[in-house]
């Protein structure tokens, strides 16, 4: 595995490949949700590009981002474990410089849900996603369903952009109790861990309702909230896959998420119905 930190660096090595590239951009403190990335792109292409870097422009005042959980050397061997072929380990003056240009966030589907407690947290995703995608320039993107929102407005921006390179989305893995895999899960304490799994449950509830028939929005949200209570819900929503409000759920096209606040940990889940 080779390891780079000068983005033209690497942009000149990865150019001067004639092969296919699969690219997976990380914030590190890797788990096995990323090792299942790195796999879908090792199986889709001849070469694997990893980013590690921990995006400042995507937390807000406040949040993180100095405890946000930091692990070069455990890192690179994962990703040397997993068959990577190149590690990209920029600091944020490789990625940035003074008076930026950046991508804004749509500003509809950027300020909903996650954008409504996280205002501006897109726009940064989005600046960064672009300026990783140009340097790597792969032929697939790997990005995990876990984040919904996120993989909604980098693939919305990849078409409006008209950029050449495919988005795939990866499905979200869980633990042997079904708390979805996050880097984030690590701030929460045994019995945090615990109340976190009303998470999971919930979604599991709308999933056996809608089994059952019953579609209507209103009535699945009341239920999952009556599971989620007394941790804070950022939003229980259900959307069309394109983001749009549904006042009934419609199978095959919808997808059910939920931000929770759990102790001082955000955490976010959803599924696809
Ligand atoms: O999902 C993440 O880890 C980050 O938001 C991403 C896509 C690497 C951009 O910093």
């Amino acid at each position: 595995m080779r390891v780079f930190q000068s983005p033209l660096e690497l942009k000149n090595e990865l150019r001067s490949l004639d092969a296919s590239i699969g690219f997976v951009p990380t914030m590190g403190a890797l788990h096995n949700g990323h090792i299942s990335l790195i796999k879908k792109a090792k199986e889709q292409n001849e070469i694997v590009v990893v980013s590690i870097f921990v995006n400042p422009t995507q937390f807000l005042k406040g949040e993180d981002l100095d405890k946000y959980p930091r692990r070069e050397q455990a890192d690179r061997r994962v990703c040397e474990l997993a068959g990577v072929d190149y590690l990209f380990y920029p600091n944020a003056d490789d990625i940035y410089g003074k008076d930026e240009v950046t991508v804004c966030a749509p500003n509809v589907r950027g300020y909903i849900l996650e954008g409504t407690s996280r205002p501006g947290h897109f726009s940064g995703v989005l600046t960064v996603v672009m300026k990783l995608l140009n340097i790597v320039n792969p032929k697939n993107a790997y990005f995990g369903k876990k984040d919904a929102q996120q993989l909604n407005l980098i693939t919305l921006m990849v078409k409006q952009m008209f950029m050449d390179v495919n988005i795939v989305p990866v499905d979200t893995m869980r633990d042997a109790n079904g708390l979805a895999l996050s880097s984030r899960n690590e701030y929460l304490t045994p019995i945090e861990k615990e109340e976190a799994l009303k998470i999971p449950l919930s979604l599991k509830k709308a999933t056996n309702m809608v089994m059952s028939g019953i579609y209507d929005v209103k009535r699945i949200k009341e239920e999952m909230t009556n599971i989620l209570l007394p941790n804070e819900i950022s939003y229980v929503a259900i959307v069309s896959r394109e983001f749009e409000p549904l006042e009934k759920v419609i199978p095959g096209n919808s997808i059910v998420l939920v931000e929770a606040v759990v102790g001082s940990t955000r955490l976010l889940d959803n599924i696809w119905l």
